[in-house]
């Protein structure tokens, strides 16, 4: 393996080279050398400070088995080389990095194929699902005509159709996950969204869960196009899931602004208003925040459904946003924040007085 020890011979024959050489071709090689030179430098994982070093000691031998030449006199020569040099490590740091960037774009976009594969999977298992329970509700209620008002046969029917309730709501929930487009999008302020959710879903949280909601640095409303339905769906599925891992007793603190630097939003999303939802709770292994999104993924079986989420992801791609989490679940501060990128509108929503809101033009 090379060490950057065992390229120093290497780089000062091109120094030589480069130094001694008359010829024009002869030189243009030497540069090319160490062009080369460069690479695998960074392939032996060199900084530009080791470079430096390199550079430095080769010269130091350079002028021992040169003892007539002044070094000054060819330091102008020898910049070149040490220039190609730190170009090509330069080069091909950004290419590395690029090509991190472009394997991570990969992977996003293979988890989303996957995700959407799930979708249709599961819309169409919904449809059937619908079907079948229908037929069983309809049955249970024309059973129930036939009963006594107050017999056993009548409490049971009563389950039956309790536990179609339940799984219409899983439907419900499944096709929301499924669907892909929005049912009304309408201008929504995101703020307001947010605060009749939570006031709606604070009187069922433990007492001891410390809800808190910043708007800021904000100065007007946070204007999205969205159906209210899916915005409140975003923040019932991330509060309820928050409370769970909170087991009672934490602080659950939602923020919402422009996306900012710390927020790290994906690609294309950083001019996006960015809701953060976290809370002081047990956090994730990084093998569950791998598969969070996936449909009837939970560690909570045989009470959780694995739908919070996947529903959640689905919404957020119909309104062209994204969604990152960030999770801790050992060591002294464990929680988790999920962050919501949204598109802001571009155009102030124009006032209707007999539909609410919409977009402007
Ligand atoms: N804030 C959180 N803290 C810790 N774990 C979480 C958090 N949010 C989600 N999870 C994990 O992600 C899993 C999937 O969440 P998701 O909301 O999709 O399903 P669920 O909560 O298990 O069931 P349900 O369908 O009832 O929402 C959870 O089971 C839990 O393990
Ligand atoms: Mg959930």
């Amino acid at each position: 393996m090379n060490t950057i020890a065992n390229l120093q011979p290497r780089y000062l024959h091109i120094l030589e080279q480069t130094v001694s050489s008359v010829d024009v071709l002869a030189r243009e090689a030497a540069l090319a050398e160490a062009f080369d030179l460069g690479r695998v430098l960074l392939a032996t994982a060199a900084t530009p400070d080791d470079i430096v070093a390199l550079h430095h000691e080769t010269l130091e031998q350079y002028a021992q088995r040169h003892p007539y030449i002044r070094l000054e006199e060819v330091a102008s020569r020898l910049t070149l080389p040490l220039m190609d040099l730190t170009m090509a490590h330069g080069m091909a740091f950004r290419e590395q990095l690029q090509r991190r960037h472009q394997g991570e774009v990969a992977e996003r976009l293979s988890h989303a194929t996957r995700l959407e594969a799930l979708g249709t999977l599961a819309a169409g298992v919904a449809h059937d699902f619908n079907t079948l329970l229908g037929s069983i509700t309809g049955y249970a209620e024309l059973t129930g005509d036939e009963l006594a008002p107050d017999s056993v046969g009548q409490a049971h029917l009563r389950q039956i159709l309790i536990a179609c309730g339940r799984a219409r709501d899983l439907i419900r929930r499944m096709l929301d996950f499924a669907r892909q487009r929005p049912a009304a999008p309408v201008a929504q302020d995101l703020g307001a969204e947010v605060q009749a959710t939570l006031a709606m879903l604070q009187p069922s949280l433990a007492l001891d869960i410390q809800v808190q909601f910043d708007h800021h640095p904000l100065t007007g409303p946070a204007w999205v196009l969205a159906d209210a339905g899916q915005l409140q769906q975003i923040v019932l599925n991330l509060c309820i899931n928050a409370a769970d891992a909170l087991d009672g007793r934490g602080d659950l603190h939602l923020e919402l602004g422009l996306a900012s630097a710390a927020d790290a939003a994906p690609p294309g999303h950083g001019d996006d208003f960015c809701l953060r939802v976290s809370d002081t709770g047990c956090g994730m292994p990084p093998e569950v925040q791998a598969r969070v999104f996936e449909p009837f993924f939970t560690t909570k079986a045989p009470k959780g459904s694995g739908l919070g989420l996947s529903v959640v992801y689905g919404i957020v791609q119909q309104l062209g946003g994204d969604i990152t989490l960030s999770s801790r679940s050992s060591g002294p501060n464990t929680g988790t924040t999920f962050r919501i990128f949204l598109p802001p509108l571009t155009t102030a929503p124009r006032k209707d007085s007999t539909n609410g809101t919409h977009p402007g033009h």
